[in-house]
């Protein structure tokens, strides 16, 4: 019935010119109801990311593997080359360069790391649930970082300071194999959330938004984006892409989702800072992006107008990142096996 309601009144607000967008409290409720959740604060917020079960010493050794190039076979390439993290966790170009200055064979697009947490799937076509699975597949892809398992484990553990650290992290007696290298650079990665002003205003805080973004926020709904574009990470989930028309540049790369078709649905958290767009980056400029969004997926051709608006409420999406101190990282020894370059 409610649902039912809602509709009739937006074929109102659109048959009419002096029906003003939704604010305020009206909008609280109204964006609530539509699926968008506030992003969790305090012990709700570890409960979520899991980092209730953390320790201190787990996240700072995951930290530094994040950052450490020597994880990659050419001892140039860390996490942070692709996902920087002074850069929105992306890397600014339209498709990932790796190893040996390869591009992504399907012209991918980096992703964010920062709320990847919040994300019911990994990776463009969703193929990795959890996070500690993901790392594992950089780590070795050619394209990426190129590394051997074995070399990798050889590499941390003819570190002193490394094994040291893994022993302060998960006790004396760990056995550092490459699970848990891959977990410990996720519990890291748990903690790249966050939170923004749209939080505070989904919590009720109506000057949180400015009535231009309260505005952009009304439109978002009422178009629909919301149909995909939902829960904490206004995204996150696998869609379906060219609901109504194929997208523009579907042959870049050739990639084509998972089997069924389904793409993972990007967050749109930190969007003013992750450009270009889509999978294989080929917009730069957001409002291009919402104009063929709404095109492909909503078979609704938007205004620049009606986009510029979207794109102002998408200002109020960038949040307030995590201090980063670059960690100092462990020297090598003589032992240490040498990058390569093939
Ligand atoms: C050469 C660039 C590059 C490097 C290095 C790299 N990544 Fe990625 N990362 C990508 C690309 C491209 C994708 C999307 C790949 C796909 O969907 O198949 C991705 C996907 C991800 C995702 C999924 C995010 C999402 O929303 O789907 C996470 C998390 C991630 N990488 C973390 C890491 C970690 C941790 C490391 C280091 C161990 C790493 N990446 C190294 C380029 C890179
Ligand atoms: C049917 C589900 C669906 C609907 C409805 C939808 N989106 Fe999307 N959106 C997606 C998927 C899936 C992608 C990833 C597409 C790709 O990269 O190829 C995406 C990508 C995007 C991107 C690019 C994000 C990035 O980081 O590359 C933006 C911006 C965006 N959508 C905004 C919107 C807006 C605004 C609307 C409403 C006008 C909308 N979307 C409606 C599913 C949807």
């Amino acid at each position: 019935m409610k649902k039912a309601l809602i509709s009739g009144s937006i074929m109102v607000a659109s048959s009419c010119f002096l029906f003003a967008a939704v604010t305020g409290d009206d909008l609280v409720q109204k964006a609530n109801n539509s699926g968008l959740k506030p992003m969790p604060t305090g012990k709700e917020l570890q409960k979520a990311t899991g980092m209730d079960k953390v320790t201190k010493a787990q996240i700072e050794l995951g930290k530094k593997l994040y950052f450490d190039p020597r994880i990659s076979s050419s001892n140039l390439i860390s996490c942070n080359t692709c996902h920087n993290l002074g850069l929105g966790g992306t890397d600014v170009v339209p498709a990932a360069i790796g190893h040996k200055w390869v591009m992504n064979p399907s012209h991918l697009n980096s992703p964010t790391v920062y709320n990847s947490v919040f994300n019911s799937s990994q990776f463009w076509d969703g193929r990795s649930a959890h996070l500690q699975d993901q790392a594992k597949g950089p780590i070795q892809a050619a394209p990426e970082m190129n590394a051997d398992p074995k070399v990798v484990i050889a590499k941390i553990t003819s570190i002193p300071e490394y094994v040291v650290e893994f022993k302060k992290a998960y006790g004396n007696n760990v056995k550092i194999d490459f699970d848990l290298i891959a977990d410990t650079i996720a519990i890291f990665e748990k903690t790249l959330v966050t939170p923004s002003r749209y939080d505070d205003f989904l919590r009720g805080n109506v000057k949180a938004l400015s009535k231009a973004e309260q505005e952009g926020l009304d439109l978002f709904i009422d178009k629909g984006c919301i149909a995909c574009h939902n829960d904490i990470n206004l995204g996150g989930t696998l869609q379906p892409l060219g609901v109504a028309k194929e997208y523009k540049f579907a042959n870049v790369g050739g990639f084509k989702g998972n089997k069924d078709g389904m793409v993972k649905t990007p967050t749109l958290r930190n969007i003013m800072e992750t450009m270009p767009y889509f999978h294989n980056g080929q917009y730069w400029d957001v409002k291009d992006a919402i104009k063929e969004m709404a095109s492909i997926q909503l078979g609704d051709e938007i205004t620049d107008k009606d986009a510029a608006k979207i794109e102002v409420f998408f200002g109020a999406l960038t949040g307030k990142k995590p201090d980063i101190i670059y960690p100092m990282l462990p020297a090598q020894t003589i032992d240490t096996p040498k990058p390569t370059f093939d």
